[in-house]
């Protein structure tokens, strides 16, 4: 039998308030609203490079400069983004529930601009930079916000020599950190994930593995994924509507 909307979303309010371990899976979708273009949506693509393209280690060793432009210009318009509605409430369960768990794709940092606490980054920080030979006397990450740099690539400030993107690429390992984390967090009684097509392993998986641990899953995405069929709840709204209207039934 299909729902409506509104029986999805009293759900879906039902069972967050009543669950005692929460874990949140965020895709790019959650800050759509903030302006952060999607990876697989984005119609501006920057001079006609599909992200798949520069999102790699090949990438930036044929063309560390290239790769570098097409970060300034993310970090540039992500500089300019702040945290919606759909940041906001999350960042509110956060501190709602003792046991809440977020684990985001996303790189933009809008979670913890929110004041979401326990953010796990699967795939790092646009805002972290790390050098590109893992010098020894470098850390594995640190925090740098320049938007533009004198010149490109910015030199690792150990070794002297290029630095990258604090960011995991296509074929490079999740930190590990990050893997344990998620594994615990998929120990839950409800496992929602918002804004992502799921596409991207492991982080798609997090959500199956909750809900054949017991977790209720619950889906909000406007558009239909790999994992709608197989979730409790799919809500088909974006990310704020749906959020907030769950939090105002709280
Ligand atoms: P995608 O661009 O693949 O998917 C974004 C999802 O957000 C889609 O399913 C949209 O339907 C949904 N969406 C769009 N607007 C929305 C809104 N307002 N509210 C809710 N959902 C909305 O982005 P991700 O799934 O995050 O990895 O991509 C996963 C990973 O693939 C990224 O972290 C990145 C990428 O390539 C790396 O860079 C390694």
């Amino acid at each position: 039998m299909k729902r409506s909307i509104e029986d999805l979303l009293d759900r879906a309010a039902h069972v967050i308030s009543t669950a005692r371990t929460v874990t949140v899976v965020t895709g790019a979708g959650v800050s759509a609203a903030s302006g952060v273009p999607t990876f697989r949506g984005a119609t501006d693509l920057w001079k006609s490079f599909r992200p798949e393209d520069l999102a790699t280690p090949e990438a930036f060793a044929r063309d560390p400069g290239t790769v570098w432009e097409w970060y300034q210009w993310r970090r540039s318009s992500i500089a300019d983004c702040r945290p919606n509605r759909a940041h906001e409430v999350l960042a509110v369960w956060s501190r709602r529930y003792p046991r809440f768990h977020l684990i985001t794709q996303n790189v933009d940092g809008l979670h913890e601009r929110a004041g979401t606490a326990d953010v796990t980054r699967f795939h790092g920080s646009i805002w972290d930079l790390q050098c590109a030979v893992a010098c020894a006397g470098a850390p594995r990450t640190w925090s740098d916000h320049t938007v533009e740099f004198p010149r490109l690539p910015p030199p690792c400030p150990h070794c002297g020599g290029p630095a990258r993107p604090g960011v995991v690429w296509f074929g490079e390992a999740i930190p590990a950190e990050a893997i344990i984390a998620a594994h615990r967090a998929s120990l839950c009684d409800v496992c929602i994930v918002v804004g992502t097509s799921s596409q991207v392993y492991p982080a798609a998986g997090i959500v199956t593995a909750a809900g054949s641990r017991g977790a209720t899953t619950i889906e909000i995405n406007p558009e239909t994924t790999a994992l709608t069929r197989a979730m409790d709840i799919s809500i088909a709204l974006p990310a704020v509507d749906a959020l907030d209207r769950i939090e105002w039934r709280m």
